[in-house]
Order: C-alpha cells, then sequence, then structure tokens
C-alpha cells in the first residue's frame, strides 16, 4: 500500500508554496520593522522545559507533548510551542546584559497531539515574537501592534482583536479563592482532569477542551473583576496607548490562555471565517517566566500566529491567486544541449530563471514544453547558432524576433 503523511500533518505543495512564503516574509520583514531580530532554537528540547515553562496542569502538557526518550534515556520533547524556548534561550546566551528590551522573532514547525480538524494539525507552523527586559505597558501595546501590523500587510481583513488582563500572582490569590468557591459548586459534571485542576490550578478549568466544561467555565467569575491597582493601572494604560496608534480592540474578560505562565496583558486576534479555530494570533506578557526557568527575574511579553490559520484567512477572502515560477527564457536545442546547459548556466548565475530541455525532446516537444511553463522568450540554438553566436530571440506573447549575441551576456539580460 502506498504510504500517506501521517494524520494530522499536511505537505505544503509547489502551488501553495509562494503564498507560505509571502506569508513569513511579510511577517518578518514587519516584525524587523519593529526592531526585531530572527532567533533559531532547536525543533526538541528537554521535556523538563515545557513542564516548568508552559505548565504541568495545561491541556498542552498533560495531553499533547509528543515526548520520549533517546537513545541516551534523556526525556525530549518535540516543542509544542515557541515561547520557553526562546526564553531558555535568552538565559543561556546571557542576554540580560544587552541592551534591553531584547527583542526576538522567530518562525517554525511545532507539533501538539490534538484532534486535527480544519486548522488544527499536529505539526503547524507558529511566526512568533518575543521582547525581555521592560514591564512598560508601551511595550505591550507595541507588541500587539506588531500583530495588527502584519495582518495589515498581509491584507488580512476582518479579523478582531480582544484583550484581557488576568493580572499577577497577587491578584490570583484573590481570584482563585472566588473561581473554586464556583467551580466546587460543579464537581460532579467537571471532567476528571478538571477535578485534579480545581485545586492544583483552577484557571485552567477556564480552558478545558470538553464540552460540558466549556459550558461550566462560561459562568464563572471572570479575574479583570478581581486585578489589584496596579495591575488596573497597566491595562488602562496599554488601552489608552492601543487607541492612540489606531488599533481597534473589544474586552473579553472570558480570555485566560491555554498556557501557564502568563500575567497581565493577553489578547488574540480572532477571525469568524474559519470555521471553530478561529483564534489566528494569541500571546501576552510573561512576567514570570524567565525566573520559573532559572534565569534572573526578567519581564517578558510576545505573541505566536498560526502559518496554517493565516492562510485559511487569506484564502476565504478569495485574494490569493496562484503563481507559477515561469522561466524568462528557455533555450531550445536542436542537438546542442552542451551548448544549451552552458549559456543557461551563464543567465542563471545572473539570477535569471533559465530553461533548457533536459529530457530529451523533440525541437517541437521542447517549443510545446515552453509554451506549458509560461517562458517569456525562448531561442533555438541549432550547429549555425553556435557557429555564428547568434540567435533569434523570440518574444513567446507578441511572436517578435530579434538577432541577439550568445556571447554578451549583459546584453541579452537586458532584453530579457
Ligand atoms: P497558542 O495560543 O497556544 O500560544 O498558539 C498560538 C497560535 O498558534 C494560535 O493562535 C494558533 O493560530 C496557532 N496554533 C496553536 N495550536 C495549533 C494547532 N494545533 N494547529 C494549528 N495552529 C495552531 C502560544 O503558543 C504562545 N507561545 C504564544 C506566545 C508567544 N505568548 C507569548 N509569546
Amino acid at each position: 500500500m502506498a504510504m500517506k503523511a501521517p494524520r494530522g500533518t499536511a505537505d505544503v505543495l509547489p502551488k501553495d508554496a509562494n503564498l507560505w512564503r509571502f506569508v513569513e516574509s511579510t511577517a518578518a520583514e514587519t516584525a524587523r520593522a519593529f526592531g526585531y531580530e530572527e532567533i533559531r532554537t532547536p525543533v526538541f528540547e528537554h521535556t523538563e522545559l515545557f513542564q516548568r515553562g508552559v505548565g504541568d496542569t495545561t491541556d498542552v502538557v498533560q495531553k499533547e507533548m509528543y515526548t520520549f526518550n533517546d537513545k541516551g534515556d534523556r526525556s525530549i520533547t518535540l516543542r509544542p510551542e515557541g515561547t520557553a524556548s526562546a526564553a531558555r534561550a535568552y538565559i543561556e546566551h546571557a542576554m540580560h546584559a544587552l541592551p534591553q528590551p531584547v527583542k526576538l522573532y522567530y518562525c517554525g514547525a511545532c507539533y501538539r497531539y490534538e484532534k486535527p480538524q480544519a486548522g488544527r494539525l499536529r505539526e503547524f507552523h507558529q511566526f512568533g515574537i518575543e521582547a525581555y527586559g521592560s514591564e512598560d505597558p508601551a511595550l505591550d501595546a507595541e507588541i500587539i501592534a506588531v500583530a495588527s501590523t502584519i495582518f495589515k500587510n498581509l491584507g488580512c481583513t476582518g479579523l478582531t482583536l480582544n484583550i484581557n488582563s488576568i493580572g499577577c500572582p497577587e491578584c490570583r490569590k484573590k481570584y482563585n479563592e472566588a473561581l473554586i468557591s464556583y467551580l466546587s459548586s460543579h464537581s460532579e459534571t467537571l471532567c476528571e482532569t478538571c477535578n485534579t485542576r480545581l485545586t492544583k490550578n483552577p484557571m485552567r478549568v477556564l480552558d478545558c477542551k470538553s464540552p460540558i466544561c466549556k459550558e461550566i467555565a462560561a459562568g464563572a467569575p471572570h479575574i479583570l473583576d478581581y486585578i489589584c491597582d496596579d495591575c488596573r493601572d497597566h491595562f488602562e494604560a496599554v488601552k489608552s496607548y492601543l487607541t492612540v496608534m489606531g488599533i481597534p480592540f473589544s474586552i473579553d474578560p472570558t480570555i485566560v490562555r491555554g498556557l501557564d505562565y502568563y500575567t497581565r496583558t493577553v489578547f488574540e486576534f480572532v477571525s469568524t471565517q474559519i470555521g471553530a479555530q478561529g483564534t489566528v494570533c494569541g500571546g501576552g506578557r510573561y512576567d514570570g517566566l524567565l525566573e520559573e526557568l532559572g534565569g534572573n527575574p526578567t519581564p517578558g511579553m510576545g505573541f505566536a500566529m498560526g502559518i496554517e490559520r493565516i492562510i485559511l484567512v487569506l484564502r476565504s477572502m478569495g485574494l490569493v491567486k496562484e503563481e507559477k515560477n515561469s522561466p524568462r527564457l528557455f533555450v531550445a536545442s536542436i542537438g546542442q544541449t552542451a551548448a544549451a546547459l552552458a549559456l543557461c548556466q551563464k543567465l542563471r548565475e545572473n539570477g535569471i530563471y533559465a530553461m533548457c530541455d533536459v529530457a530529451g525532446r523533440s525541437l517541437k516537444a521542447q517549443m510545446k514544453n515552453a509554451d506549458r511553463e509560461g517562458a517569456a522568450y525562448s531561442l533555438v540554438l541549432g550547429e549555425d547558432e553556435v557557429k555564428s553566436g547568434e540567435a533569434q530571440l523570440k518574444n513567446m506573447e507578441t511572436g517578435e524576433k530579434e538577432t541577439v549575441s550568445l556571447s554578451d551576456i549583459p546584453a541579452l539580460i537586458a532584453r530579457l
């Protein structure tokens, strides 16, 4: 039986890869315009990094990680997200010694063992940014602006930005009491995992994917009603900065995010056009994460966007046209393969996509191929052309022909 790719993974075929490159490069260029620089971290890390960083009681750590022992009997996990890895790298490479805030972006595959559906895969790709070393609400607003500008530059409209504050560990003490008392009255209906979460980390119940737990979560008290004065001032400042930057937002007091490290500002960009998995970008502040991972106390904030989901949004907008990579010049030959290869090679060294036959086709079949490939120009090399060093360059659209020298490459390129 023919092999198939594992469930929850997807090939990106050449017809789609242009769109992927467009999304990835637009996101990177936009982040660079805000002063972010690229970091690349390994696809796998020590399991403990995610247990400590993302949190033991999260769905991601409890149910979704690809974890295995390597041949040296170390517990290894394919990264389910990029924040813990980037924070690990910040600490490991002593980036606290650099001017702060340190601003990093990344793009790559992540792995979560989830139930695949439209917009939800087991191998998916995130573009994300992280900034370290500033507690100022101006950073929160600037980070949200990076995401908003990326969507603008991609031509992605119709997304809603929802923001919330989930306070600091201090506010959370008071909130947890209220939450535990509410959830305890429903403990008989909550799922088994949530019953253990109830005492360990009650906020995680609010993020459970089980439909019954979701229903119960809908009636839970909101943390926004419990945040302390400092957290409230911080949130007010973020909102006012977003307003002056002209970034529209809604307050959604139900956002808690699925990962444990968040403090204060959290946000999501949501689309209603791509089905149940409509969150295209999620992020927030995490002022305790670096210390949790053994670093100096260092505030941080960032977001990640799902590339597959962005592509679904762009497709749902009907703006995507498939582009083919067509040659500028098709060099056909009558028994002159060596000369055709040599000419193409010179053009390619100059960045011109030139094509010649490498499949032993007849001249007629070569010309048909030039048409099919959408070549802008063609020329034929026979014995005469090779001897004289000149050929007839044909414009494939108009049929016009002109004589060109085969040795003067700059002049030939100027014609193409
Ligand atoms: P997250 O909300 O778990 O946050 O994921 C961010 C984005 O990745 C989601 O909004 C979604 O677009 C995409 N995504 C997540 N899971 C899947 C999946 N199974 N299939 C397809 N796309 C998916 C984080 O990962 C945080 N590290 C974000 C962050 C960065 N917070 C601070 N800094």
